[in-house]
Parts: C-alpha cells; sequence; structure tokens
C-alpha cells in the first residue's frame, strides 16, 4: 500500500497549525502572559518563539520528512535499529499528553452542552465541581475519543486533512468575532490594561523563573517533543521549505493565543470578575459565571467553548496519530485496526485520569513535560550529531534563499545551544519533583 500523504501545502500547514493550537493556547498562553508582566512578556516570548521552538519544531520536521515514517521507524531508517527506544520515548510522549488532553476535552464538552442548557449559569463553581473526575468524566472524555478516533480512522488526507482545513479558520474567525463583540463590553479598558501592560519590572526581578516557563511554552504550544510533529512531516513531498512552513505554524500559533486573551480579559474586567489564579478549572469557571450576565449569554458560551472544543480537538487529532502511524508504519496494521487498538488504549489510561485527579495531575503537571523535553533532546541530539550534513541536507531541501542562509546557525543551534538549554530546564524540574 502506497504511504498516506498531504494533499496540498496548505492542508498540511492548517494540520500542524491545528495540533499547535490548542487549550495551550486559549488558556494557558492569556494567563500566563497577564501573570508575567503583559506585552514585556509577550516580546520575551516571541523571542524564545523563534529561538527556541522554531528550531525544535524544524528539528522533528527533518527527521520525519528524511525518515518518512512515524517517530520509531524515522529513528530506526535513520540510525538503525538502536535508535529505536528514542523514537519510543516520543510515542510514549504522545501517549501521556492525550490520557490527560482528553480528560479536559471531556470537560469542555459539558461546558459546550452546558451552554446550551444554561447548565452552568447559576453555580459555576459547583458545575465544574461536579464534573471534573469520576464516571460523568469519564463518559464524557469517551466521547471526545470517539470523535477524535473518527477523524484519525478517516485517514490523513481524507480525515485529518479536511477536518483541520475546516476548524483552523473557524477557530480564527469565531474568536476574531468574539473578540470584537468583546471589545463593545462596558469598562473593558481594565481588562487590556492587566493583559497587555508593558511591566519590565516584574520581567527584570523574575527574570530566570519567568525565561524558563516561556521557554518551556514555547515548545509546549508548538506541539514539540512528541513525535506529532514528526510524524506530519513525514507526510510531506520534498519541495516543501520546511523552515517556511515552520515559521509561518509558528506565527499562526501566537496569533490565536494572542487573539484568546482578547476575548477573556475585556469580559471577565467588563463584569468585574476576578481574574482567579489560572489552575485547571479557574478559566472555565470565571469565564462560565462571566458569560451568565451578558445578554445571548448561551450563544456567546457555545461560541467560546466551540472555539475551545476546537482547538482540543485538532490538537488531540495529531497525538492520536501518532501511535497509529507507528502500527500501521511499523507493523502493517490495517489504519482501521490500529484506530481501535490505539482506541481502546486510551479508553483505559484516560480513564483512569478521569478517574483520579492525582493521576491527572501527575501526568499534566510533571510525566508530560518530562517525556516531552526528553523527547525532544532526543530529536536534536540526533538531528546534530547522528544526522549532520544530512539534517542540512533535508532542511535545505525546498527551501529558499533567506532558509538556506540560516542553515547552518539552526545547525548549530539545535545540536549544542538548545540541548544545554533543555538539560538545565530538565535537571531544574527534577529536582524540583524531588524537593
Ligand atoms: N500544542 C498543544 C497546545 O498548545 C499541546 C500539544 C503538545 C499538542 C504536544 C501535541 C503535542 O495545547
Ligand atoms: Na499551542
Amino acid at each position: 500500500m502506497t504511504r498516506a500523504s498531504w494533499r496540498t501545502r496548505i492542508g498540511f500547514i492548517l494540520a500542524a497549525v491545528g495540533s499547535a493550537v490548542g487549550i495551550g493556547n486559549v488558556w494557558r498562553f492569556p494567563w500566563f502572559t497577564a501573570d508575567n508582566g503583559g506585552a514585556a512578556f509577550l516580546l520575551l516570548y516571541l523571542l524564545f518563539v523563534l529561538l527556541i521552538g522554531v528550531p525544535g519544531l524544524l528539528g522533528e520536521f527533518v527527521i520525519g520528512r528524511r525518515g518518512g515514517s512515524d517517530p520509531i521507524g524515522a529513528f530506526s531508517a535513520l540510525g538503525g535499529r538502536n535508535w529505536r527506544p528514542m523514537g519510543g520515548v516520543a510515542l510514549l510522549a504522545s501517549v501521556v499528553v492525550l490520557s490527560f488532553y482528553s480528560v479536559v476535552g471531556g470537560w469542555i464538552l459539558r461546558y459546550l452542552l452546558g451552554s446550551v442548557t444554561g447548565a452552568y449559569f447559576d453555580a459555576p463553581q459547583q458545575f465544574f465541581g461536579a464534573i471534573d473526575y469520576g464516571l460523568g468524566a469519564v463518559a464524557a472524555h469517551v466521547v471526545f475519543l470517539l470523535v477524535t478516533a473518527g477523524v484519525v480512522y478517516a485517514g490523513v488526507d481524507r480525515g485529518i486533512e479536511v477536518a483541520t482545513k475546516i476548524m483552523v479558520p473557524g477557530i480564527v474567525v469565531l474568536l476574531v468575532g468574539l473578540a470584537v463583540w468583546a471589545s463593545t463590553l462596558p469598562d473593558v479598558a481594565g481588562g487590556y490594561e492587566f493583559y497587555l501592560s508593558l511591566d519590565w519590572g516584574y520581567l527584570q526581578t523574575n527574570f530566570v523563573d519567568v525565561a524558563a516557563a516561556a521557554a518551556g511554552q514555547a515548545l509546549f504550544t508548538l506541539s514539540v517533543g512528541a513525535g506529532v510533529m514528526l510524524t506530519y512531516a513525514s507526510y510531506l513531498g520534498e519541495d516543501r521549505s520546511l523552515a517556511a512552513d515552520g515559521t509561518i505554524i509558528a506565527v499562526l500559533n501566537t496569533v490565536v493565543g494572542l487573539l484568546a486573551g482578547l476575548v477573556i480579559f475585556p469580559v471577565l474586567f467588563s463584569l468585574g470578575v476576578p481574574p482567579g489564579d489560572g489552575g485547571p478549572g479557574a478559566l472555565f469557571i470565571s469565564l462560565a459565571g462571566a458569560f451568565e450576565s451578558l445578554p445571548y449569554s448561551r450563544l456567546i458560551g457555545f461560541a467560546f467553548f466551540g472555539v475551545v472544543a476546537l482547538a482540543a480537538l485538532s490538537s488531540s487529532i495529531s497525538l492520536f496519530e501518532v501511535p497509529v502511524a507507528y502500527l500501521v508504519d511499523e507493523h502493517d496494521v490495517a489504519r482501521s485496526w490500529a484506530t481501535a487498538g490505539v482506541g481502546a488504549l486510551f479508553l483505559v489510561t484516560g480513564s483512569g485520569a478521569a478517574l483520579s485527579s492525582d493521576l491527572f495531575t501527575l501526568l499534566a503537571d510533571n510525566v508530560a513535560n518530562l517525556a516531552l523535553t526528553v523527547g525532544l533532546l532526543g530529536f536534536l541530539l540526533f538531528d546534530g550529531w547522528v544526522l549532520g550534513k544530512a539534517a542540512l541536507e533535508e532542511y535545505e531541501s525546498g527551501a529558499g534563499p533567506l532558509a538556506r542562509a540560516l542553515g547552518r546557525p539552526w545547525l548549530v543551534a539545535i545540536a549544542v545551544v538548545l540541548p544545554i538549554f533543555l538539560t538545565f530546564t530538565l535537571l531544574s524540574s527534577l529536582t524540583g519533583l524531588a524537593g
């Protein structure tokens, strides 16, 4: 059987943007910005996306396109069987991330439904408390997983490409609409101020912590480290500029994060709802409470949680595709059976996270970061020290003059600078875990 491939350039870009744009953008990013110096943080973050996120993303693209296979198969094809475990780390990372991601996906579906019925309006705090962990959460996570599996089952071009071609523009259009609407609410100035005020002082006094967190976010937000981008790039031809596509993906991902903040903060400030501390349920709780007092509250709630649902779904599809690609590429399993098998796996792991808040927190706060960091370290060291010239050649294939000129600095960055940096963050998070 011929291997799957994207049908169009924009199809690949939108699928990758769909993966990048996720719960991280509509939820973590705006809070992070507001909490860490507003526009000053934003500049630092943009710098890290360019200096760390995009080079790391290209490191994954290069292995995927050259290896023409899932993470394990690509390492094996390019470096020999001994490298298979390194691909296994990425595969494991995708499983860890989706195991808690689909639980959050289930919550979002409950909010979407709650927007129609108005169920969360009266007591938003209690509503979240009633759905967060337990059998209801299991059921919601299963529904979210089934939708994800349905898209992956339909295939790379006819499932993922078609779906994300609708979902990503849908996210942008809805967010722009919501941001414009939010700007018409009374007393929104404080919201913009809270979000984007330029606070260099905060950044200066907390530079190390903020920088480390911003760098971590720059990688997570671009879906780097789990083999997702590797797998997506393996469905790509040699005629595309990886650097150009990677840059477009990073820019669109940032735009969506920014737009989400331009919806969230004006709404909260206009209604005098305290922004909260950003814990797992904080966004849901405070926004759900805020929507209640607005005209067309159900419509607004549905549109907002619709955006969050689309963002979560287009990311979960990409995570689900990694183990499916592994079964299809390495074990010649038909896509339909691979989808069923991977679905069964996530049914179990996700249900565990939906039943136990301890397991959820462990995966979401610790194991995921660890696995993503180790996964990425493996990609970068492999690019820089095993592939070397071949990595550069792959990077240059399809690239324009500007991208070509940046090829060597890119290779040095991913071979030396990024690994040192990642090792530091790894060690500091490990000692953080111990302490
Ligand atoms: N980029 C996604 C987000 O911002 C999360 C993600 C990480 C998705 C790793 C896939 C792989 O929510
Ligand atoms: Na993102």
